[in-house]
């Protein structure tokens, strides 16, 4: 019995989640995405728990947006960039402002995700949702110039516990109480639109 009650303490801590990663999605007018939708992309509670990988279906992903996916109970964003996103990333202005912007530090990622990009496919960013200050679930910010970051802010991510900036390869900038890029998981596209978290092509 007392493993029933864990189970369903578990499971309503998991639908807690979901619910409010799309309430954060529509929020920021990039969701659109139902809660069925994420469910369906999650394995089992007993496989996730277990550290299995975590297949991801980008079918319905729109250009600007992204979904939260829980991975050994970590979030993951996948963040489906657009083609102005990709041309910003590689401007010299943001590289001079970043403190890492070739992927240097070779413990934030995977060797394929250390480039400019940080990815696989220029067009998918994976990346867990962890802030490398102390923690916190930075904010999905791709509007450009908004009043809070300035002019010069191209879309990216912001920590609203210690003001850590990050842009949308998950790089992170100088000056921040961060000191490095988010972490890039292991992945593989296992289809065009299917990705797998967790694993990697060599293993
Ligand atoms: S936890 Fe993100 S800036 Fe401190």
């Amino acid at each position: 019995m007392g493993t029933v009650l864990s189970e369903k303490s578990m499971l309503n801590q998991r639908r807690r989640f979901l619910i409010n990663a799309t309430v954060s999605l529509g929020a920021l007018g990039v969701g659109g995405l139902s809660v069925p939708f994420i469910s369906s992309m999650n394995p089992s509670m007993g496989a996730r728990t277990a550290g299995a990988p975590v297949q991801v279906d980008t079918s319905r992903l729109q250009p600007g947006e992204q979904i939260t996916v829980l991975w050994r109970g970590k979030p993951v964003w996948v963040l489906r960039r657009t083609p102005d996103n990709i041309r910003n990333l590689k401007e010299e202005n943001l590289r001079r402002s970043l403190r890492d912007p070739d992927s240097s530090v070779s413990t934030q990622q995977p060797d394929y995700a250390s480039n400019e990009l940080r990815s696989i496919r220029s067009e998918y960013l994976v990346v867990i949702s962890l802030c490398t200050h102390l923690g916190c679930i930075p904010t999905y910010r791709p509007e450009l110039a908004p009043d809070d970051l300035g002019p010069e802010w191209p879309g990216g991510y912001f920590c609203p516990c210690h003001g850590s900036r990050f842009d949308l390869a998950g790089r992170v900038y100088k000056r921040v109480p961060a000191p490095t890029n988010l972490v890039v998981p292991p992945y593989q596209f296992l289809a065009d639109t299917l990705i797998e978290i967790g694993t990697s092509k060599e293993t």
